[in-house]
C-alpha cells in the first residue's frame, strides 16, 4: 500500500499528470493509462514505451532489463564493485552535498540494489530510488527495510528516460554508473535532461559513469556488452563533461580510481 505523500509525489511518464491509486494499480487522471503497483512498487515500465524508441535501441535495453532481473542476486558480490566502493562511496556523497547541505527530496536514478541508495538516505528526508529492474528493487527494498529506512523510501520501477515525476520536484539527484548502459547518445542526452527537468533550481546532483582509463583500456573495449547482453560506453574526460555540462552546470569532474567519472554541481537559478 502506498503512502499519501508516495502517491502525491507521482506522475503519469507519458503527460505528467496525476494519479489516482488504489491498492494494485494507479490511473492517470488525464490519459487513463493504468499502472501495477508490484509487491508495494509502482510500476511505470510498459510496452508502450517502445514506440519512443529506435528498434535497436529497445532491443538492448529489454535485453539489459532482462539480464539485471536475472543478475539482480549477484550484483552485490561483484568482485570490482567491491573493491570500489568505499572510495566511490564517500566521494560521491561528498560530492553530492557541496557545503554539507541536507536534503528534503533526494533521488537516485537506475539505484539498482540500492548499494548507494543506503548511504543517500542518511542526506535526505525523504529518498526516491527510480530502476527498471523489478528485482533489482525487490532486493532494495530488503535492504532499506534493515536499515530501518523503509518509511522514508519511494521504490519506483521505470524508464530513466521517462521519469514519472513532476518538474523540479528534487532537492538533490543522483546517478552512479547508469548512464553508461544507455544505449546511444540520444538516450543518454535524454538521461540527464529527465534529471535537469526534475531538479529544483539550486538543487544539487551527482552523476557517474564509466572512465574510459588506461585501467579501462586493459580490460575492455571502449563500448560493448556485459556478461548477459547488458550494454556500455567508455567516456572520455571530455565526452562525459560535455553530456553532463549540456544539461547541468559542472563543478567538479573527477575520476575515481579511473573507474568512474564522477561530475557534480548545483542546477542553475
Ligand atoms: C551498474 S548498475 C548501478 C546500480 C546502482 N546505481 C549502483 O551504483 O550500485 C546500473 C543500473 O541502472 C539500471 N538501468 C539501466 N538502464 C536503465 C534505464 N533506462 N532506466 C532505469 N534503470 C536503468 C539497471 O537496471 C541497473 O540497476
Ligand atoms: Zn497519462
Amino acid at each position: 500500500m502506498l503512502q499519501g505523500w508516495q502517491i502525491e509525489i507521482l506522475r503519469c511518464p507519458f503527460d505528467r499528470s496525476r494519479l489516482s491509486a488504489g491498492d494494485r494499480a494507479m490511473e492517470c487522471s488525464h490519459c487513463g493509462r493504468m499502472f501495477a503497483v508490484v509487491e508495494g512498487i509502482p510500476s511505470f515500465v510498459t510496452p508502450d514505451l517502445a514506440t519512443a524508441h529506435a528498434l535497436e535501441e529497445w532491443l538492448n535495453k529489454q535485453s539489459e532489463m532482462q539480464a539485471r532481473d536475472t543478475q539482480a542476486r549477484q550484483y552485490d558480490h561483484l568482485l570490482g564493485l567491491a573493491l570500489v566502493s568505499p572510495v566511490e562511496k564517500r566521494m560521491t556523497l561528498r560530492a553530492l552535498q557541496g557545503r554539507g547541505e541536507r536534503f528534503g527530496v533526494l533521488a537516485e536514478i537506475g539505484c539498482g540494489t540500492g548499494r548507494m541508495l543506503q548511504h543517500f538516505a542518511r542526506l535526505a528526508d525523504v529518498v526516491i530510488g527510480v530502476d527498471f529492474s523489478l528485482e533489482s528493487l525487490k532486493i532494495c527494498r530488503q535492504r532499506m527495510e534493515m536499515a530501518g529506512k523503509g518509511d522514508k523510501t519511494l521504490l519506483v520501477h521505470a524508464d530513466a528516460c521517462f521519469l514519472p515525476l513532476p518538474d523540479g520536484v528534487l532537492d538533490a539527484v543522483a546517478s552512479c554508473q547508469l548512464v553508461e548502459h544507455l544505449p546511444s547518445d540520444r538516450l543518454r542526452q535524454q538521461v540527464l535532461a529527465e534529471m535537469a527537468r526534475v531538479l529544483k533550481h539550486g538543487g544539487r546532483f551527482a552523476v557517474s559513469g564509466y572512465h574510459w582509463s588506461w585501467l579501462t583500456r586493459w580490460s575492455g573495449a571502449k563500448q560493448g556488452m556485459h556478461r548477459g547482453g547488458i550494454y556500455y560506453y567508455r567516456f572520455t574526460r571530455e565526452e562525459f563533461h560535455t553530456l553532463v555540462n549540456a544539461h547541468l552546470p559542472v563543478e567538479s569532474l573527477r575520476s575515481v580510481l579511473g573507474y568512474v567519472w564522477l561530475a557534480s554541481g548545483s542546477k542553475e537559478g
